[in-house]
């Protein structure tokens, strides 16, 4: 039910555009990333998103908030189909919580950031810059919706894996997993980042994932690793070692890497 966004990070690499405008306001074709990663996580039955952000970034608030002004010029002239467009952007069951990262002291840091929202109960994880589509959302399944069904089904953490090519393994957490089923795997141990000779295989981890409360006191007992940042895949290695059953998942759908400029460009040439 509850889905956190990290979203507190400086998007460099979309610099000039991202020193005033969030990366997650880039828009694929005609809707910001934001929407995509929100469409997905109400298709898997979220009715909390958290979104950890950063003091530069109002506009995702803004983004999910009502505009009266152009609601109301919009109703003034009959445009009903541009009005549901605008006021569609979060269903009307779901609420938005916002919650500041007030340094960017990584990723885990950003999830412990939604501690005091989520509680004790298991949640979704979602990066905007991962845009997964699995036909349009209500055709096919979104990733999350099939991974929550898993974690559901099995009682555990799932995390959404992807093949990448050999030579790119140096860029990605890499897992070692002994296969479940087609898509499903039991993970044995996750690394990050390592050289193609060193990977133990070409499963990398992508931002999609299902996580127990637990990982919460295990974030704060984590301590800062590569880049002297909070690494989440540290926390999920201690889980990893308490639990013993981490599920690496291989989602039904296409990714597309928004952070950086050739997967938004993929992206968009793929939405048009
Ligand atoms: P990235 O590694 O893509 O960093 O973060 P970034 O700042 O967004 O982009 P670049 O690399 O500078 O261009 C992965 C995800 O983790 C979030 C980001 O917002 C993004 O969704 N994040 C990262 C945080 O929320 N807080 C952090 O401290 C770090």
């Amino acid at each position: 039910h509850k889905v956190v966004f990290p979203v507190a990070g400086l998007g460099t690499r979309f610099l000039p555009a991202t020193k005033v405008v969030a990366k997650e306001m880039l828009p694929v074709l005609d809707k910001p990333l934001i929407q995509y990663a929100v469409d997905e996580a109400v298709d898997a039955g979220a009715d909390t998103l958290i979104f950890v952000t950063n003091r530069y970034k109002h506009a995702i608030a803004d983004y999910f908030d009502k505009a009266y002004e152009l609601e109301s010029k919009l109703q003034e002239k009959g445009k009903d189909e541009l009005l549901a467009l605008v006021q569609g952007t979060l269903p009307k069951h779901v609420r938005a919580i916002f919650v500041t990262q007030p340094e960017a002291l990584g990723l885990g840091h950003a999830v412990l950031c939604a501690k005091p929202v989520v509680g004790d109960e298991p949640f979704g994880v979602v990066l905007p810059d991962d845009l997964i589509w699995n036909g349009a959302i209500g055709s096919g399944k979104g990733a999350l919706r099939q991974m929550a069904e898993l974690a559901d089904a099995q009682q555990a953490g799932v995390i959404a894996v992807e093949e990448v090519p050999h030579d790119q393994t140096d860029k990605y957490g890499i897992v070692d997993a002994a296969p479940i089923d087609e898509r499903s795997a039991l993970i044995r141990y996750m690394v990050e980042k390592p050289k193609p000779a060193d990977a133990p295989s070409n499963l990398a981890v992508v931002g999609r994932y299902v996580l127990p409360g637990r990982i919460f006191q295990l974030l704060e007992q984590t301590t800062p690793g590569a880049g002297g940042e909070i690494q989440l895949t540290d926390a999920i290695d201690a889980l990893l070692k308490e639990q013993g059953k981490v599920l690496a998942y291989r989602f039904e759908g296409i990714r597309f890497d928004c952070g950086n400029k050739a997967g938004l460009v993929r992206a968009t040439m793929h939405m048009a």
